[in-house]
């Protein structure tokens, strides 16, 4: 897919079929999430991959019941790590790099969804100690849950700001 059409084809996407995706699939949406640039290269996040029915139902519930989280046959939980980018950079690495790295990660692996046909949504809305509870990471910071499948409704384009009241020329 063309890139431009790759980018006009993401939408948020809150209903998904009961298809599942295959293997392949999500090992080509981690790939995608491993070329993202880092801090340092330090790639200081962890990704949860979760496709426990069990796990994503407690998913929906520490994210004020977003219950499209658990249509999804799988959601990655993209988490910072703090710790191991502060070794580098001290208070930034900790406070922001981590953050970014985790954000960008997940936002590489959204594109790749698209590109496999596939839809997403970025949720952001969550509890994090719940979340940290319920997959396991105690060390990391959980920054974002991304439901994957396949969609089952078709947004239309939400409408942006314009570029002149985001962009500052000087
Ligand atoms: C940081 C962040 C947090 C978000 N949190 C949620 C969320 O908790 N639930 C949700 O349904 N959408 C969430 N969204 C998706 C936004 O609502 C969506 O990206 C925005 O409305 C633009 O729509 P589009 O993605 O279809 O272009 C989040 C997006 C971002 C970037």
């Amino acid at each position: 897919m063309q890139f431009d059409e790759l980018l006009d084809r993401r939408r948020s996407t809150r209903a998904f079929s009961r298809d599942s995706i295959s293997e392949d699939q999500v090992r080509s949406i981690l790939e995608a999430a491993n070329k993202a640039p880092s801090a340092g290269n330090l790639q200081a996040y962890g990704i949860f991959a979760v496709s426990d029915h069990d796990k994503l139902t407690d998913l929906v519930a520490a994210a004020k019941g977003q219950e499209f989280i658990a249509e999804a046959p799988i959601c990655f939980v993209f988490c910072a790590d703090p710790e191991r980018s502060e070794s580098e950079y001290g208070k930034r690495g900790r406070d922001l790099y981590s953050i970014q790295d985790a954000t960008i990660a997940a936002t590489f692996a959204i594109l790749k969804a698209v590109d496999l046909g596939l839809a997403s949504v970025w949720v952001g809305s969550f509890d994090e100690e719940r979340v940290s509870n319920i997959i396991g990471a105690y060390k990391l910071r959980p920054v974002a849950i991304i439901p994957v499948g396949h969609g089952a409704e078709n947004p239309e384009a939400k409408p942006r700001r314009k570029l002149s009241s985001l962009v500052h020329e000087m």
